[in-house]
């Protein structure tokens, strides 16, 4: 772990630190609170100068299920809450159809800030590169090694990628549980925002399928 840091507090006119990881910003023993609030303050990567706000994982301490995500919408940097956005409402409709609370999953972004570019008045989507994934990774380690979960399930390639290599296709592997020896599964599956990309309801309907499908199977684990 790094060194202590508490959410950073900068003089005014001061410069924002920069650092190559956010490991430096991980707080000594850390609890749930002092990680979200050491969060609010990374500059690990330039994502911070972009984003509204960090927008850190939530859910109870306990969950034995953690779901990543792959950074947060345009919604969810508004509001600050991971997955309340569209997407949020697929994961949502998947989850209770797979029989499992949402309220007591931990839910959590590879990536805390959201990239975008604008096009006219709006703010859209720009997936995270390989070097913004890895500075946000000790994040997720500690929230990991924080809640001990029973399972991390990677929403989409992001997430997937960075938990499971680069080379991970959740295409040919989502729905696997695969053992870590770190004492929790992992698995993949798709991204709920893919869905609603599907060119067409029936597509659609077959990827929800397949989602919710996947999700059942985490119900033999918790
Ligand atoms: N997509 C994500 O990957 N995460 C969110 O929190 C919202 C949309």
């Amino acid at each position: 772990m790094g060194q202590v840091v508490d959410a950073p507090v900068r003089k005014r006119g001061a410069k924002k630190p920069s650092a190559e990881s956010a490991a430096v910003f991980i707080p000594e023993n850390p609890t749930y609170e002092k990680l979200r609030k050491a969060a609010l303050g990374c500059t690990a990567c330039p994502l911070w100068k972009s984003g509204t706000q960090t927008v850190f994982g939530e859910g109870p301490v306990k969950a034995k299920i953690i779901l990543v995500g792959e950074q947060p919408g345009d919604e969810e940097d508004l509001e600050g809450h991971p997955f309340v956005g569209p997407a949020g409402k697929v994961l949502d409709k998947a989850l209770e159809e797979a029989g499992i609370v949402r309220g007591e999953c931990y839910v959590t972004n590879a990536v805390k800030h959201f990239k975008w570019e604008p096009s006219g008045k709006r703010r859209i989507h720009k997936t995270p590169n390989a070097r913004e994934v890895a500075a946000c990774r000790p994040w997720l380690d500690a929230e990991i090694a924080l809640l001990k979960p029973k399972v991390v399930v990677c929403l989409g390639a992001t997430a997937a990628q960075a938990l499971l290599g680069r080379n991970f296709k959740v295409t040919e592997r989502h729905g696997e549980l695969i053992e870590t020896n770190s004492g929790f599964h992992v698995m993949a599956t798709v991204h709920p925002s893919a869905i609603l990309r599907m060119p067409d309801d029936e597509a659609r309907h077959r990827e929800r399928e397949r989602f919710t499908e996947d999700l059942r199977k985490l119900k033999k684990l918790i």
